[in-house]
């Protein structure tokens, strides 16, 4: 088992910095998940790991080792690449046990192994096929297993499951996760799909433009977020941003929205908060934190009741998403199923003033 660690990594591409001062601990045992929108330099950063790119500044640490001058090959990783890389001549079998017999693996244990690992992944009739007679879902299982038969200090994997549909991304996220708690070995896995990121991860590691953002456990990140830009990534369907302005007076402090609408902050808030009075600020709600109300919930001091007209309704089952109007934004409520019937009627909601993240519109942080 090895951790890793990177101490101000730089990757650039002629003029474009793909990976900007990055530094970044994951313990041994640990699963990070590298996450960001697309371009951000994830599979950049993971190469880096790799070796497969030289970095231009900075260390490269697994375990006790600074690996900037070790090939590749000798690092002992094991990886899952985004185009999956399999050997075009070699079957499934082949491809799978490759890493195994390069090592020398006595070849009934490879055998056991692949055997393992392809029934894991629900290819275990397909080991006499070649890549291109499987599906690009098969592949990317192939890919898997490739890297999980290998005992390596490092497993790296780029976006796994983005190939597979629905259902099987589900049962594998949930396989992966298993192998990280069986195997207990330290695994980076990159992905732009935020709910992977709070399901699998130990720590996120959310990057924008090459630049970690934020870092931290999943819930850190989506209750505490540093940014708009962090609130926005994290939470489906995403967090609302209401314009709105600081209003103060003897009693507290509130956000004002639009002509009508104002929210009173919990006491502590508005304490901490009072020097804002009459400035700008955005008022980010998720749409879990803006309810209906109930009689029972009503007397709860951060509950802030509010009567919209819900324009848009979106069943799901369970819940129920109203969208509504407020100071000129479309803002989503996740309601109960019977809160309303159709679109058109008024109701009560109840905005959670306590968890509602407060933005500064001049940088976009969280206040
Ligand atoms: N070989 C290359 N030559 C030039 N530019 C590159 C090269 N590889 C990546 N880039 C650029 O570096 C930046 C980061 O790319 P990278 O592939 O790491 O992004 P990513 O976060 O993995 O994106 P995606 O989610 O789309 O896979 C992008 O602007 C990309 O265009
Ligand atoms: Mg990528």
């Amino acid at each position: 088992m090895a951790g890793l660690s990177l101490a101000g990594v730089e990757k650039s591409y002629g003029s474009v910095g793909a990976v900007r001062g990055v530094d970044l601990d994951v313990a041994e045992g640990e699963f990070a998940v590298l996450v960001g929108p697309s371009g951000c330099g994830k599979s950049t950063l993971l190469r880096c790991i790799a070796g497969l790119e030289e970095v231009d500044a900075g260390t490269v640490t697994i375990g006790d080792d600074v690996v900037n001058d070790v090939r590749p090959r000798d690092r002992n990783l094991a990886m899952v690449f985004q185009n999956y890389a399999l050997y075009p001549y070699m079957n499934v079998r082949e491809n799978i046990a490759f890493g195994l017999k390069a090592r020398r693996t006595p070849p009934a244990e490879v055998e056991a192994r692949v055997r393992r690992a392809a029934d894991m992944l629900g290819i275990g009739a397909l080991l006499d096929r070649l890549p291109r007679q499987l599906s690009g879902g098969q592949r990317q299982r192939v890919a898997i297993g490739r890297a999980i038969v290998r005992d390596a200090r490092l497993y790296l994997f780029d976006e796994p499951l983005s190939n597979l549909d629905a259902q099987l991304r589900d049962e594998m996220r949930t396989e992966i996760k298993r192998l990280h708690q069986e195997l207990g070995k330290t695994m980076i896995y990159v992905t732009h799909d935020q709910i992977e990121a709070m399901t699998l991860a130990d720590r996120i590691v959310l990057l924008r433009e090459g630049a970690i953002e934020q870092e931290g456990a999943p819930l850190d990140l989506f209750e505490r977020p540093v940014s708009r830009f962090v609130a926005r990534f994290l939470g489906s369907p995403p967090i609302n941003f209401i314009p709105g302005r600081f209003e103060g007076d003897a009693t507290g402090l509130a956000v004002r929205c639009g002509e009508d609408a104002v929210f009173p902050l919990p006491r502590e808030r508005a304490a901490a908060l009072a020097a804002r009075a009459g400035s700008d600020v955005i008022l980010g709600v998720r749409p879990e934190h803006i309810t209906g109300s109930t009689h029972a919930a009503r007397r709860l001091e951060h509950l802030v009741p509010h009567e919209v007209t819900i324009d848009l309704v979106q069943p799901t089952g369970t819940r129920l998403y109203g969208a509504f109007a407020l100071a000129g934004i479309e803002v989503l409520a996740e309601l109960q199923a019977h809160d309303v019937e159709r679109p058109g009627e008024t109701i009560e909601v109840l905005f959670d003033m306590q968890r509602a993240i407060l933005i500064d519109p001049k940088d976009d942080l969280v206040i």
